[in-house]
């Protein structure tokens, strides 16, 4: 099936270095590049110690998660090389001798890795700034690199309503941003940047922008790919259908619903989100890469998939949270969607802290896409596609028209509650059960407070009798 592949020909002893390599998109190109690309040389993977775990222990861990099923029998751990290191610190925080290896074999750049979170303060978001620095800087030491490939995002861009594949000048120049973050005090930093900030929806869409621009002037030489992923959301097919374990962004969401924490979304109606299932980027990812190898410039892929109404989304979903439900479930399913601030607002108080706390993430969601629309350019995207062979089409599918997306997000919502929710269909008929039991006590509890509601009326309603008799 590889005999005519040029994607696969192109990875034949290729050494490539990861970063985000353990994360959604990041797994699914390690996956896929051992999987199919078999031939390839060596793979570094950047790690960082997390929650009290050594690099060592994560990557260990990393090969035991499902997405690894499809290639259990090969032995992949001599083909991957962990690295420890963090992008957060200077140099990566890479060993001298692990950088000298790097310098001389690498031959390709993936770098994804990003704190994906919207509520990250500009302390926090500086990183990617620094940390795509950093990776430049290394980059340009590597005596045989043919591609960098940087993952950046569709809305790096989002004071556009239109967004052109290229570079947009940014409100200010990564270097200066970084002079600033290091010589401000980190209470005045959000102050200090807010005119740059401003129409930004967060800082980590912002982060990305200077980035992007920060590539585009210092990778003149290097052969570059900057591909901007949409909303990412589950795998269609590869390594398996519905496969997500990232809570960022509409996945959330749809997750928060389904357990019954998040109740109400504010987001204006008819307002379309552009999804992207996380399999069509990784395989957009590789492509790019190859095509990149043999053009030798830097080009920018907005990489979107489909415009679904958040409506028809929820719509689609939500019988699914009744024919499979789930044992994780926290309180009984009952989504709306509101353009109303003030009905958001007694439904975030109706449901107490805890959906007040989830609500407040989703209500960063809904601001920073719920509510706006924006159109791409995807010449770039379209061309990387019609230059593949029929070979590498059907081995690295990510063309929109491909996609049966009825059943796709079907498959989402399953995927939900297999790969994020970790509960497998084994469980279904406790997750009936337990269904059964939170429909009872949400109608009881709807039922109490209506019933309270009622008792407050009558009794102002007597006072107010009482009143006028005197
Ligand atoms: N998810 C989306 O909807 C979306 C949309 C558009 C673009 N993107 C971009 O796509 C890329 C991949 O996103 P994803 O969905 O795969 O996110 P993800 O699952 O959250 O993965 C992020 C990866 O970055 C790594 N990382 C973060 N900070 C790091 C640090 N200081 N040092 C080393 N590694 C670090 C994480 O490692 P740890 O496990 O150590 O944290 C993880 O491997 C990102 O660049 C993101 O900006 C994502």
């Amino acid at each position: 099936m590889s005999d005519n592949s040029q994607i696969v020909e192109f990875f034949k002893n290729q050494t490539i270095f990861i970063t985000g390599g353990n994360g959604l998109v990041g797994k699914l190109i390690l996956e896929k590049l051992l999987r199919t690309c078999w031939d390839l040389k060596k793979i570094y993977l950047l790690m960082r110690p997390k929650k009290g775990k050594s690099p060592e222990q994560r990557f260990s861990d990393l090969f035991t998660n499902p997405c690894f099923e499809s290639i259990k029998g090969k032995n992949f751990k001599s083909k991957v090389v962990l690295i420890c290191g963090d992008c957060n610190q200077p140099g990566l925080g890479i060993n001298s001798e692990d950088v000298d290896i790097l310098k001389k074999e690498t031959t390709c750049i993936f770098h994804i890795a990003a704190n994906v979170n919207f509520l990250q303060t500009i302390k926090e978001a500086s990183y990617i700034v620094s940390c795509t620095k950093e990776m430049i800087k290394l980059a340009k030491e590597m005596a045989n690199l043919k591609v960098f490939a940087y993952v950046s995002t569709a809305y790096s861009n989002c004071l556009n309503r239109h967004i052109r594949e290229e570079i947009y000048a940014p409100p200010i120049k990564a270097e200066e941003f970084l002079d600033l973050v290091n010589s401000c005090n980190e209470d005045d930093l959000e102050n200090t940047f807010l005119p740059y900030l401003k129409n930004f929806p967060n800082n980590y869409v912002f982060s990305k922008c200077l980035s992007e621009d920060l590539i585009k002037s210092s990778t003149t030489g290097i052969p570059t790919a900057i591909i901007r992923p949409a909303i990412i959301t589950n795998t269609i097919k590869e390594p398996i259908p519905g496969y997500t374990d990232n809570y960022y962004g509409v996945i959330g969401v749809v997750a928060g619903a389904y357990i019954g924490i998040i109740r109400c979304f504010y987001t204006k109606k008819g307002k379309r989100l552009d999804l992207v299932p996380a399999d069509v980027v990784s395989n957009c990812i590789l492509a790019a890469t190859w095509k990149t190898a043999n053009s030798k410039s830097l080009t920018v892929y907005n990489c979107v998939g489909k415009k679904i109404l958040l409506e028809k989304l929820i719509n689609l979903v939500t019988p699914l949270y009744e024919e499979f439900p789930s044992t994780k479930y926290l309180w009984y399913t009952d989504f709306t969607l509101t353009e109303s601030k003030f009905l958001y607002n007694v439904s975030s108080l109706w449901y107490l802290s805890l959906a007040h706390v989830v609500d407040f993430v989703s209500s960063r969601f809904g601001k920073s896409y719920g509510s706006r629309e924006w159109t791409f350019d995807e010449n770039n995207f379209m061309n990387l596609w019609f230059k593949m062979g029929d070979t590498d089409r059907r081995m690295f599918p990510f063309h929109s028209k491909t996609i049966p997306w009825h059943q796709y997000l079907l498959d989402c919502a399953l995927g939900i509650r297999l790969y994020l929710l970790q509960d497998p269909i084994s469980t279904l008929s406790k997750g009936k059960a337990k269904l059964k039991i939170l429909r009872g006590l949400h109608y009881a509890f709807v039922g109490f407070i209506i019933l309270c509601c009622l008792r407050i009326c009558r009794t102002f309603a007597r006072k107010i009798i009482l009143m006028l008799q005197q």
